[in-house]
């Protein structure tokens, strides 16, 4: 018999992230999930998409309760456009909240569309497990996860040597 070494995540670890998903949206409260929700949405407008045609807005709550805008920012070379959570997360960063708020300073983030693997792993750098929100086309709320849920057995700074 050869040894299972197959992964996936478990019913039970599933069901404790949805009870944790639910008090965290109690803790930061509805009213402010909905403020960053509108400011993804508005954030879309400050897009520069000339090449997708997709505007793409974002927004993350930090752990101070601050919220930080971005968008997505195209290049003629398509690969090196700035995602919209990308761009929130780095005007986050030079804005100045790391020297008070550490590294994990991403309590939420909510976009316009779902955040692509690259952002998934841009987020987890700057986070400890945040809830994701994802906006539907008229910036109501759709979905409300965690990066647990959209990017388990991530690689992390804790992965390299010496982190
Ligand atoms: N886009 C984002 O801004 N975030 C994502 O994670 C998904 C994709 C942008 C990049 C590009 O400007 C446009 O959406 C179409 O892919
Ligand atoms: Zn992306």
């Amino acid at each position: 018999m050869t040894q299972d070494l197959s992964w996936t995540p478990s019913e039970r670890d599933i069901q404790a992230e949805k009870s944790r998903i639910a008090k965290e949206v109690e803790a930061i409260g509805i009213d402010t999930l909905t403020k960053l929700a509108s400011a993804a949405f508005e954030a879309k407008d400050r897009t520069y998409s000339p090449y997708s045609h997709f505007p793409v807005g974002s927004a993350v709550l930090d752990t101070a309760g601050l919220i930080h805008t971005g968008q997505n920012i195209e290049v003629a070379t398509y690969s090196e456009a700035g995602h919209a959570e990308e761009q929130a997360i780095k005007n986050a960063v030079s804005s100045g909240v790391i020297a008070t708020q550490g590294r994990m300073f991403v309590r939420a983030i909510a976009a316009t569309a779902a955040p692509c693997g690259r952002c998934r792993q841009i987020i987890a750098e700057f986070s400890d497990n945040p809830l994701i929100v994802i906006l539907d086309t008229k910036g109501n709320i759709q979905t409300i996860t965690s990066l647990m849920i959209l990017l388990p057995l991530a690689f992390s700074p804790k992965d390299l040597p010496g982190q």
